[in-house]
């Protein structure tokens, strides 16, 4: 029987999305595109990325030009710390490294605004490091795959994910398995109408199976459920 990393690198080939970031391996644009993506949704994100790409090609242009020109081309994104991050991180490469991107794992996290997710994401595409990537679509296509109540939003969630995620990692393709899941996420296994009608892996969903599927993943929200009596 086929395992859940073949169906899901099947699912891929047929339904994944064909991206500018997909038809390169240069780590300043793989990065870039998970930088704005961790921003916004692919379509908006999309432009963004072809803005930036034309008007700084490689990281060296990023790091020469001045910062207001850098939020200038993120305006929109919010969230203005990301981009005087990216600026940050691309004056690092050429600082420590020459202006060339680094590739180990270490060298990428300890870039400015770099966190575990896009080290991973990064490392895993570019050089096929084995790190598995946890973001929204990861947790929510684990919690319904193997039905798992644990609340995402917490420490012992967080680790228990990571865990999971990282033994389901297919390491022999690890940067195709990680995108594939991730768009799997976003296309199939989605938050609200999820497409179990036509789902490859519906055989096997345990959420499915148990009619949790609309109740995973579980979050926490602020504070933990309290009584609380009106009158
Ligand atoms: N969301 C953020 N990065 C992604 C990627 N590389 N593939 C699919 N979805 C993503």
């Amino acid at each position: 029987m086929e395992n859940i990393s073949d169906i899901l690198l099947s699912w891929f080939a047929r339904e994944g999305r064909d991206l500018p970031w997909r038809r390169t391996r240069d780590p300043y644009r793989i990065w870039l595109s998970e930088v704005i993506l961790q921003q916004t949704r692919v379509a908006q994100g999309l432009q963004y990325y072809l803005r930036f790409t034309e008007r700084f090609p490689d990281i060296a242009a990023l790091a020469a030009a001045p910062e207001d020109e850098v939020l200038k081309l993120w305006q929109g994104l919010g969230y203005y710390s990301r981009a005087r991050n990216l600026h940050a991180a691309a004056r690092q490469v050429v600082s420590r490294f020459g202006g060339v991107f680094p590739a180990t794992y270490g060298e990428v996290r300890a870039l400015r605004g770099v966190g575990d997710y896009t080290a991973a994401a990064v490392c895993s595409i570019v050089y096929d490091a084995p790190c598995a990537v946890v973001d929204g679509n990861v947790y929510r296509v684990l919690a319904r795959l193997f039905d798992i109540g644990i609340p995402i939003d917490t420490t012992a969630g967080k680790r228990a994910f990571a865990e999971l995620a990282q033994s389901q990692l297919d390491t022999s393709r690890p940067g195709l398995y990680n995108q594939a899941i991730m768009d799997f996420g976003a296309l199939q296994c989605t938050p609200a109408q999820p497409r179990c009608g036509d789902c490859p892996l519906a055989g096997r969903c345990l959420a499915l199976a148990a009619g949790t599927v609309g109740v995973r993943p579980v979050k926490q929200g602020r504070g933990k459920m309290r009584d609380r009596w009106f009158n």
